[in-house]
C-alpha cells in the first residue's frame, strides 16, 4: 500500500451523526457511529497531518493526535467546521441532518387527551460540504461522502458536480456489512477528473488510508495553495 505523507497538512474531518432538538428529551439523530470518519481521522494523523475531527455525539475515543471538537446539532457543526477552516484538505463523512425542527420547544411536548397525530415544522439546515467548497479559502481537495440506498452512482455523481468537489465517495447504506455502524464498508470514490476507484470491501480503517491515498494524489495533481 502507498503511504504518502501528509506531514505539515491541515485536514478537517466531520464525522458522526447530528442529533436536531425537537425538546429537552427528544431529538432527531441517525445511525451514524463516527466510525468512518474517526478512521480518516486516525489514518490522516498517522501520516503527519494536523488534524481537527468534528464529531457529533458519538461514544469513540479521540484517535491520538487528533484535535477533537464535539457538536450536537448540523448548525452547531457548520460553526465549528467553518472556524477550522483555512486547511488543505476537508473530508466530509459526517450524516448531517438535512432538516432541524423550525423551533426547540423549551419544556418537554405533552400529549393532550384525544390527540393522534402530531406535526413538526422541519427546515433545511445549511450544506456544511458545499460552504466550504464555495468558501474564499478553499481547501484544495474537498471530499464529500454519499450515503445512498439505491441509484448510487447517479446521485453520487450528482453531489460531486453540485456541491463542487474533487472526490465523492458513495457508500450503500441500508444493508449489513456496510455503511452505518459497520466495522467494514465499501467505497467507490468518484473524481471530478472522471475516474473511478473501487475500495473494499474491507475494514473502514483499510478504506481510510486507501482514501487518504487517493487525496494525497490529488494534492499532487493540482497547484498548492496558501492554506
Ligand atoms: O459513521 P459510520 O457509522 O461509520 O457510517 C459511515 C457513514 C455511512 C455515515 C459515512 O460513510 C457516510 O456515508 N457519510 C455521509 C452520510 C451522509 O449524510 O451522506 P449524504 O449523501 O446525505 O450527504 C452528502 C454529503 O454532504 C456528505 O459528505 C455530508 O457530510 C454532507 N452534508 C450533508 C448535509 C448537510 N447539511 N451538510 C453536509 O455537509
Amino acid at each position: 500500500m502507498n503511504i504518502a505523507s501528509l506531514a505539515g497538512l491541515r485536514i478537517v474531518v466531520s464525522a458522526g451523526p447530528t442529533f436536531e432538538d425537537i425538546d429537552p428529551v427528544r431529538f432527531i439523530g441517525n445511525r451514524s457511529s463516527g466510525k468512518m470518519g474517526f478512521a480518516v481521522a486516525a489514518a490522516a494523523a498517522q501520516r503527519g497531518a494536523r488534524v481537527a475531527l468534528v464529531a457529533g455525539p458519538v461514544s469513540l475515543p479521540t484517535p491520538a493526535g487528533v484535535e477533537r471538537i464535539n457538536v450536537r446539532s448540523a448548525a452547531q457543526m457548520h460553526g465549528a467546521v467553518m472556524a477550522a477552516l483555512p486547511a488543505d484538505v476537508y473530508v466530509g463523512a459526517a450524516a448531517v441532518a438535512d432538516f432541524a425542527p423550525a423551533h426547540a420547544v423549551a419544556s418537554k411536548i405533552k400529549k393532550q387527551a384525544g390527540q393522534d397525530s402530531l406535526t413538526l415544522t422541519l427546515v433545511r439546515t445549511r450544506d456544511i460540504l458545499a460552504d466550504v467548497a464555495d468558501h474564499a479559502q478553499r481547501p484544495r481537495v474537498v471530499v464529500g461522502f454519499a450515503a445512498e440506498t439505491d441509484h448510487v452512482e447517479a446521485y453520487a455523481r450528482g453531489k460531486l458536480e453540485k456541491k463542487r468537489l474533487d472526490l465523492i465517495a458513495a457508500n450503500r447504506v441500508g444493508e449489513s456489512g456496510s455503511g452505518f455502524e459497520s466495522d467494514d464498508n465499501a467505497l467507490t470514490v468518484y473524481a471530478v477528473d472522471g475516474s473511478v476507484h473501487a475500495l473494499g470491501p474491507a475494514a473502514k480503517t483499510q478504506l481510510a488510508d486507501e482514501l487518504l491515498d487517493l487525496i494525497a494524489a490529488r494534492l499532487n495533481q493540482g497547484p498548492a495553495t496558501t492554506a
